[in-house]
């Protein structure tokens, strides 16, 4: 099987998954690298018309322009800079003498099975039966140098990746001033541009743009990719919705700083860029040395924005994450944090994991305060760097909580911030240079007024971190769960570990030595789930999932809340990978008071868990969360593992919002819908649902009935796959806050 071809004759490389193609031409006489196309799969005959060989067919015929503007308007593969395209370039580098023009050529290329690794950084894998790969060198031959662009088009999804290595031959060093991971040329058609943007607990909201003249773009520059904006970017045509048009999808596979910019020229095309934010990026090659810009994932649907989102949770499952638990059903855990804050001790945890079983949970994870022994963990101003328990909480250790909780049938996880540390700590009275500082400026301090980043730069601090884990596992290999914060930026721009004249290298070198560490838990520790929390929601991205399996939402547990922020999230996160927590009424974030059906029916279409206190719960809570665990438990498998449908979106103002999940079979789906809105006369539309075969019959149960309710009116009743898609049910969600997960089983 290959993916990729080569056409010798009209030099055009063709890359192809299930349903795209991806074309790439040499340029005959310049050997610019030019993009010919990238959509729905063509055939060989397609190419060959399109090329029409000898000329440079690929250069938009509608634009009148002279010789002049050519290379402003050709659609370029790795554009660079200052010989004639005006537009952003993917790639600047500077002389010892300032010189900054420099434009990459075709030199050579070779196509192979399989997947290089990128060192020291995440990537998407795939084995030789999975995927080909072509390299293209290109070669500056002024400045001396060579960029190398990779791509791997996959057999089983319709991605391809795209990363570069650029490498320094000359004697002179030279200094890269940015270095994209991606830069793809298209003729401006009717697109919107679709981002996600937010804030802490307001994360992963979506956001539609016209693209106008110019460049706009997402980014991040606060040493992490953020609450605030998201390594993702889509271009949507007019007409697109969820399951038709067309979408090209980005998405960043790094967790630093990030920039996504979509530019529209003079002659209406556009040119999309994605990579590490050029601001506070400069980087000395010295002869011989190289520089890896991390990956970037691409995919093409002409079937909405529900394919690419399927196409990307394949993607996580199949090639992004590595543990066990990529296709594995994940356990319903409840955590401390907002059933005690830092008010917890032996008695309370086990109290709330006795009573959690009695309601089918099968972990509990303890969060933040176990720890700190001169500085106890006792508010969020202190402890960060001292992992030893806390012996007036936990006075029988850890040991024997783990296993007291074993006994009781319950499985055992734990919170750590490892890159972080308190200036009330131990950690920082013995080690005050291992936080990142800026040499004779005032230290920056973030959460409780006294935390910082340590200097992950520095292999020292690498080894404490990794300790911290190999000690916690290392002692206690019941742990089976650890939850991993990070809840401070890179406010320090300092490392004492890096020279002075490398000081510029320090978001790169932070990620590349965070990265180190997370390799090493990984082969030591494949089997153990971990979450990335990133003070809420900050740290959902593609560039920590090889090594994390999940990661929090956001700490807003809202459940309406939870609706818009889950739908975002979704468009790229499977559902397996979203930490969902049933809360307190009222919200201790909003202060809403929302029925326990409802919180518990938004937290059921992801990775179920809880934040509530079993010590403070009503009856009815009692009883309907006991009815959704082991309802959830029922149908795990199709939610964490199946095809995800969105319905309705809480964001078209509709009143209700929908989504649903189908097995690869089509014999069983999951079928979630939410009121979001309530007055008298409201219309509340019908729901045509997806994903299932028209041919066949399917019998309705409702999960989560309320307590002490009767089932809907729908429960029990038999439709066919082609009623339920085409003139879809009636919701039964008259009242206020009225929400129904349905189960579908074809007879
Ligand atoms: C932020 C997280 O998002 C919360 O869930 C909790 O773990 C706190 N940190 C603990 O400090």
């Amino acid at each position: 099987m290959g993916a990729i071809h080569y056409y010798e004759k009209e030099r055009v490389f063709k890359l192809d998954t299930p349903h795209t193609s991806y074309l790439i031409g040499i340029v005959d006489e310049e050997k610019f690298l030019g993009h010919i196309y990238y959509g729905a799969k063509i055939t060989d005959y397609d190419v060959r018309a399109l090329m029409r060989t000898g000329e440079a067919p690929f250069v938009p015929s509608q634009n009148n322009r002279d010789r002049s503007s050519f290379l402003d308007a050709f659609p370029m593969e790795y554009p660079g800079h200052g010989v004639g395209d005006y537009r952003e370039s993917a790639i600047s580098v500077s002389d010892k003498n300032g010189n900054t023009a420099g434009q990459p050529l075709y030199r050579e290329h070779k196509i192979y099975a399989g997947k290089p690794g990128l060192p020291g950084l995440p990537a998407t894998f795939g084995s030789e039966e999975e995927c080909e790969t072509l390299e293209i060198v290109l070669a500056d031959e002024v400045l001396d140098l060579t960029v190398t662009l990779y791509y791997t088009a996959f057999y089983d999804v319709d991605v391809i990746t795209r990363s570069v290595r650029v490498t320094n031959h000359a004697k002179e060093p030279v200094y890269l001033t940015k270095v994209f991971s991606t830069a793809l040329d298209l003729d401006a058609e009717d697109y919107r541009m679709l981002t996600l943007h937010g804030s802490w607990a307001r994360e992963r909201q979506i956001e539609y743009r016209q693209i106008g003249y110019g460049k706009q773009s997402v980014g991040s520059c606060r040493g992490e990719s953020s609450h605030q904006e998201h390594p993702f970017v889509a271009l949507v045509s007019a007409n697109a919705g969820q399951e038709q048009g067309r979408v090209y999808g980005f998405h960043f596979v790094y967790s630093g700083n990030f920039l996504a910019q979509v530019e529209k020229n003079q002659f209406d095309s556009l040119r999309v860029v994605l990579g590490i934010h050029p601001q506070d990026f400069k980087w000395e090659l010295k002869q011989g040395e190289t520089f890896t810009a991390p990956e970037v994932v691409l995919t093409y649907s002409d079937a909405g924005l529900g394919r690419m989102t399927r196409t990307l949770h394949d993607l996580y499952r199949k090639h992004l994450i590595r543990s066990p638990y990529k296709d594995r059903e994940r356990p319903v855990l409840i955590n401390n944090w907002e059933a005690t804050y830092f008010d917890f001790d032996t008695e309370k945890l086990l109290a709330i994991a006795r009573e959690a079983k009695k309601s089918g949970i099968e972990m509990l994870v303890m969060d933040d305060g176990w720890f700190g022994d001169k500085y106890r963990r006792v508010q969020d101003n202190s402890s960060l760097g001292d992992w030893v328990v806390d012996r007036k909480k936990l006075p029988n250790g850890l040991e024997n909580l783990i296993q007291t909780a074993d006994r009781n049938g319950i499985k055992f996880g734990i919170w750590i911030e490892p890159e972080a540390v308190n200036s009330k700590s131990e950690l920082f009275e013995k080690h005050p240079d291992w936080a990142l500082q800026v040499k004779g400026r005032p230290l920056q301090y973030g959460r409780g007024g006294t935390q910082m980043l340590l200097d992950v730069c520095n292999p020292e601090v690498q080894d404490f971190m990794f300790g911290i884990v190999d000690n916690l596992l290392g002692k206690h290999p019941q742990i089976a769960y650890i939850k991993w914060d990070a809840n401070v930026e890179l406010k320090n721009y300092g490392s004492t570990y890096l020279p002075q004249d490398k000081q510029s290298h320090i978001y790169i070198e932070y990620h590349r030595g965070l990265n180190k560490v997370l390799e090493r838990i990984r082969a030591k520790y494949p089997d153990v789930l971990i979450q990335a929390c990133g003070g809420g929601g900050g740290r959902a991205s593609y560039g920590v999932l090889p090594y994390f399996d999940e990661f929090w939402v956001s700490d807003n547990t809202d459940a309406l809340q939870r609706i818009y922020m889950q739908w975002g999230t979704s468009y790229f996160y499977p559902s397996n990978a979203m930490a969902q927590h049933i809360s307190a009424s009222p919200n201790h974030q909003t202060g809403r008071i929302i029925p326990i059906k409802f919180r518990c029916d938004v937290a059921m279409s992801g990775r179920l868990g809880m934040e509530l206190q079993p010590s403070k719960m009503t009856k009815e809570e009692y009883q309907q969360t006991a009815q959704a665990i082991k309802d959830y438990k029922s149908v795990r498998d199709v939610i964490q593992l199946g095809n995800l449908y969105r319905l309705v979106s809480p964001y078209d103002d509709k009143g209700i919002a929908s989504l649903m999940y189908t097995d690869d079979t089509e014999n069983k789906a999951v079928f979630f819908a939410y009121k979001m809105e309530h007055f008298n006369n409201q219309v509340i539309p019908r729901v045509c649902l997806r994903g299932l075969d028209p041919s066949k019959n399917y019998r309705v149960r409702e999960l989560n009935v309320k307590t002490g309710g009767q089932p809907c009116f729908l429960n029990g009743k038999t439709f066919s796959g082609t009623l339920l898609m085409n003139t879809g049910i009636e919701m039964p969600l008259g009242s206020d806050y009225a929400s129904c997960v349905l189960e579908l089983t074809a007879e």
